[in-house]
């Protein structure tokens, strides 16, 4: 194995975090590289659940190391819940985990705006997980961020509070009486973290680059999807980052030439939180049954996740974007009962076929997805480990897939357990 990236290649959720669990056993670093607590990731070992916010998800793995990079946005708070929850549970958190030093802080105030912009919105809110990435990314761009380093020269974060507070009253419309409120509250809770933080932090992107100079292996864990990317998804419904595989050399400060392997998580179905076009979305009855099936509940926000057929375009799209190596299909298990699925070969548009994914959200709304209906296996494939046990129904609808794709197929997730799961070599 070398170093590889795991995307998704939906609209998040995909399974990013069961695939890199199973990778990280064979990897040296796991390293986070955009996004922020808005992603959740789930990891099931025996009977334990873990979700995974901010940590990457080779923390359960006590030799391995972990990175948060400087594309990521923090909440310092969200952090030392998920360590202390860990730790809770016997979940060794100290050496291992790595900040970057350029990362930059979510604020209380970027929590607010968010609010403030949503509600503006009215009926086209983006339905974002309300974590305060968009306005801690649009800090970011503005330079008016405020970085984990700051936390260590505290005169210098207080300097960048200041700074900031009077742009985001008159954001906010409000008074001087909230500066002073807000800036004593923050300054009083920052300062708890800027002590906790300090053992955590480092300059990653050195770190990265002696790792992988001396031969240690890396897999770089995306958030989100590459549907919801702020360049190449579904733009404005989509999150504030660099989802995409490009996203790891900027949000880890690498170069391209330290990647050998993109591989794409995709479900064998399609599934979206929040607004925005989704064009193989199933009937209403369809769309509960499987979300019933699949337990398609977001795993940060708990709100029940949007589900369509598995759209060949939209992955298609995916693919060229971020260069594909193969694919991994996830969920495979959650259709074991249907007797007829459909799969969206193509879209059609005024009339006319077009296989790729349009860029403009109104061209995407008004597609009509062209599908191709295959048979069901109703059968039970979660306790199959061998590609050649699985139903020759379900055989034919991966290789379908495959097909439409032109990608490998490396890993079949039949169960949210670490050991449901199908290697094809
Ligand atoms: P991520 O954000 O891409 O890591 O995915 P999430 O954790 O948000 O959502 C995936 C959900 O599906 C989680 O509840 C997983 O435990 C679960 N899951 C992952 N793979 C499988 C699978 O192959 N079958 C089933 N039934 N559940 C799975
Ligand atoms: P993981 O990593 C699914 C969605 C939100 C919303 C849009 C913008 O678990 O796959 P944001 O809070 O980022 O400004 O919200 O993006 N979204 C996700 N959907 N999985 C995620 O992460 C998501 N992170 C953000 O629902 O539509
Ligand atoms: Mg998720």
């Amino acid at each position: 194995m070398s170093n590889i990236v795991v995307v998704g290649s939906q609209w998040g959720d995909e399974g990013k975090g069961k695939i890199v669990d199973f990778l990280a056993k064979d990897a040296d670093i796991i390293a986070r590289y955009q996004g922020g607590d808005n992603a959740g990731h789930t990891i099931v070992v025996g009977d334990e659940k873990f979700i995974f916010h901010l940590i990457p998800s080779g923390i359960l793995y006590p030799d391995k190391k972990c990175v948060i990079g400087n594309g990521v946005v923090l909440s310092p708070k969200v952090l030392f819940e998920e360590i202390e929850n860990l730790r809770s549970r016997g979940i060794y958190v100290g050496d291992n985990l790595l900040i970057s030093d350029r990362t930059h802080l979510i604020m209380p105030y970027h929590l607010l705006i968010e609010s403030y912009d949503e509600n503006k919105r009215g009926t086209k809110k983006i339905g974002t997980t309300g974590k305060g990435i968009g306005p801690a990314y649009m800090d970011k761009a503005g330079r008016l961020g405020i970085r984990v380093g700051d936390l260590l020269d505290f005169n210098a974060f207080i300097e960048k509070l200041d700074l900031n507070l009077p742009i985001k009253a008159r954001l906010l419309s409000e008074s001087d009486s909230w500066i002073k409120s807000m800036r004593s509250a923050i300054i009083e809770e920052y300062k708890v973290y800027s002590e906790k933080i300090k053992p955590f932090v480092t300059d990653t992107s050195l770190f990265i680059y002696d790792a992988v100079k001396s031969g240690k292996k890396i897999i770089f864990e995306s958030a989100q999807g590459t549907l919801l990317d702020i360049d190449v998804g579904t733009y404005p419904y989509c999150t504030s980052s660099n989802s995409i595989a490009g996203g790891v050399c900027t949000g880890l400060g690498i170069s391209p030439t330290m990647i050998d392997k993109v591989l794409g998580v995709a479900k064998a179905y399609t599934t979206r939180v929040g607004s925005g076009p989704f064009p193989t979305e199933m009937p209403a009855e369809m769309n509960e049954r499987i979300r019933q099936k699949g337990q398609e509940f977001g795993a940060t926000t708990g709100r029940p996740r949007r589900c369509g057929w598995f759209d060949a375009v939209a992955v298609r799209y995916s693919s060229r974007i971020n260069g594909f190596s193969s694919i991994a299909i996830t969920k495979l298990d959650v259709l074991d009962e249907l007797d007829k699925l459909n799969i969206c070969v193509g879209y059609k548009y005024k009339g006319k076929i077009i296989d790729n994914f349009p860029s403009q959200l109104g061209a995407l709304d008004g597609v009509e997805p062209i599908y191709e209906q295959v048979e069901g296996w109703q059968t039970d494939t979660s306790n199959i480990r061998d590609y050649n046990d699985l139903p020759k129904n379900a055989r034919k609808y991966v290789e379908k897939i495959s097909q439409l794709l032109e990608l490998k197929i490396d890993f079949i997730a039949i169960g949210p357990k670490r050991e449901q799961i199908i290697e094809i070599q």
